[in-house]
């Protein structure tokens, strides 16, 4: 397989490799980092200047560049440590010389692969690719992320509420991570929704991007009961401006790699930002309701879309706001006029989400058993799930979807808890 192909299969796969670098020189580690923040298969999590702070059993990445100038010694010891008690890691020798007595000592040792500095772009590609054995290594723990841009097509369409909503379902599964990213940095709400007090925004992030790591990134992030994490819009208008497309690139690619799930609540200006978020996720949910502007507004953004390589095949449409007994004609009516079906609908329930949002309680807490809940639920299994038992005819009806599996005993469980409200 082709360099080309390899990066087409990442891109479409969503697999970063968490790469660690360690080496004793400073100039060294920058190097490699230039060459790493070039491609987008990469993601460095840490990096150590001294091979003997590095940890024995932490969630370890899936490479580790190791340089072995400074202190060769100890760039053996830990090669031969890490091949020995992680096998699945891609080890990754670097130096600035080709001695070959260098390279049979590294090899020896357990590296994988071992480049000659400087490096390009292409060779570190290919060395990290074979050094994991990435085309074998999926599902050998290697990260892989699902990344959802929620979009709306006029303000006040409910893009936040789904987005929010959304989010908290998925990361009441215990095994994912999910972290909702809010774009809308003048006026996003998504913080309102959860009720969350947080330190660090956007802003924060991308102002040290240069300085950010995955545990950096961890610390960063509020966290919700609902085990949602947020990373909130900046608090001064101002520091909007501080969030620009490329840092905004690094900040998400590390978000991937930390995390099984990214939602990115979006801005309705449709900014460079916007677009660059649009680029880097694999789905786009575009929220409507059944009215003329919003419709007319779907064809222009879907016009608009044409263009950008990958990213109309990416959009879902979502008819938020659905009323079923009135609209089947409608619904039939607006796809024509749009040119595509709708993936999914929500029904209406003003009552409720002004009440969730109010309190600032996610749907899955307040009411798991509302129409609205169901049909996210459904939303969250059709996109997420195992792809066995998604119905999206169900959610195409605007009749709740019905619940499965660990989805409905992760649910009944919470109904039984029930402080909680039955609908
Ligand atoms: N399915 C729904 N049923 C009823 N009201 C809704 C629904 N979804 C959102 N809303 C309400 O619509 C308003 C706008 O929602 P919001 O999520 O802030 O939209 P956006 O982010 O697109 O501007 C809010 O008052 C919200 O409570
Ligand atoms: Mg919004």
């Amino acid at each position: 397989m082709g360099q080309h192909s390899f990066q087409q299969m990442h891109t479409s796969m969503n697999l970063v490799l968490r790469t660690v670098v360690v080496d004793r020189d400073a100039a060294i580690r920058r190097e490699i980092k230039s060459v790493l923040a070039g491609t987008d298969l990469v993601c460095l999590v840490a990096e150590y200047s001294d091979c003997s702070l590095f940890p024995a059993s932490a969630d370890l990445p899936d490479v580790v560049v190791v340089g072995m100038d400074s202190d060769t010694d100890s760039a053996l010891d830990l090669i031969n440590r890490l091949a020995r008690q992680v096998p699945r890691c891609g080890i990754c020798a670097v130096s600035r010389s080709s001695d070959g007595q260098l390279i049979l000592r590294a090899i020896r040792a357990g590296a994988k692969e071992f480049l000659t500095l400087p490096v390009q772009l292409n060779e570190l590609v290919t060395g990290l690719r074979s050094a994991t054995g990435l085309p074998d290594a999926r599902g050998r723990g290697m990260q892989s992320c699902q990344t959802i841009a929620v979009a709306g097509a006029a303000g006040g369409v409910g893009s936040t509420s789904l987005a929010v909503n959304l989010a908290s379902i998925l990361a009441a599964s215990p095994e994912r991570a999910v972290v909702l990213v809010d774009l809308d940095l003048t006026l996003g709400d998504a913080d309102v929704y959860l009720d969350t007090i947080h330190e660090f925004t956007l802003a924060d992030l991308t102002r040290n991007v240069e300085r950010l790591d995955a545990e950096l990134v961890r610390r960063s992030l509020a966290r919700h009961k609902s085990g949602l994490y947020l990373l909130p819009r900046p608090v001064e208008l101002d520091d909007a401006n501080l969030v620009t497309p490329e840092p905004l690139r690094r900040v998400l690619g590390l978000l991937k790699a930390t995390h099984s799930h990214v939602l990115i609540d979006l801005s309705k200006g449709y900014s460079a930002l916007d677009m660059s978020a649009l680029a880097c996720c694999d789905t786009v949910l575009l929220v409507t309701q059944l009215d003329l502007p919003c419709l007319r507004n779907v064809v222009r953004l879907l016009k608009s879309f044409r263009p950008v390589p990958g990213l109309s095949e990416k959009v879902k449409l979502v008819v938020n706001r659905a009323m079923p007994e009135s609209e089947t004609i409608r619904l039939k009516r607006a796809e024509e006029i749009v040119g595509r079906e709708f993936f999914w609908q929500i029904p209406n329930d003003y009552r409720l989400m002004v009440d969730v949002r109010n309190n600032g309680v996610p749907l899955i807490a307040q009411a798991p058993r509302a129409d609205i809940t169901q049909s996210l639920f459904g939303m969250a299994q059709a996109l997420c799930g195992d792809g066995k038992s998604g119905d999206k005819t169900a959610g195409r009806s605007g009749v709740p979807a019905p619940m499965f599996g660990k989805w409905f005993k992760f649910l009944s469980s919470m109904a039984n808890k029930s402080s909680l409200t039955a609908h």
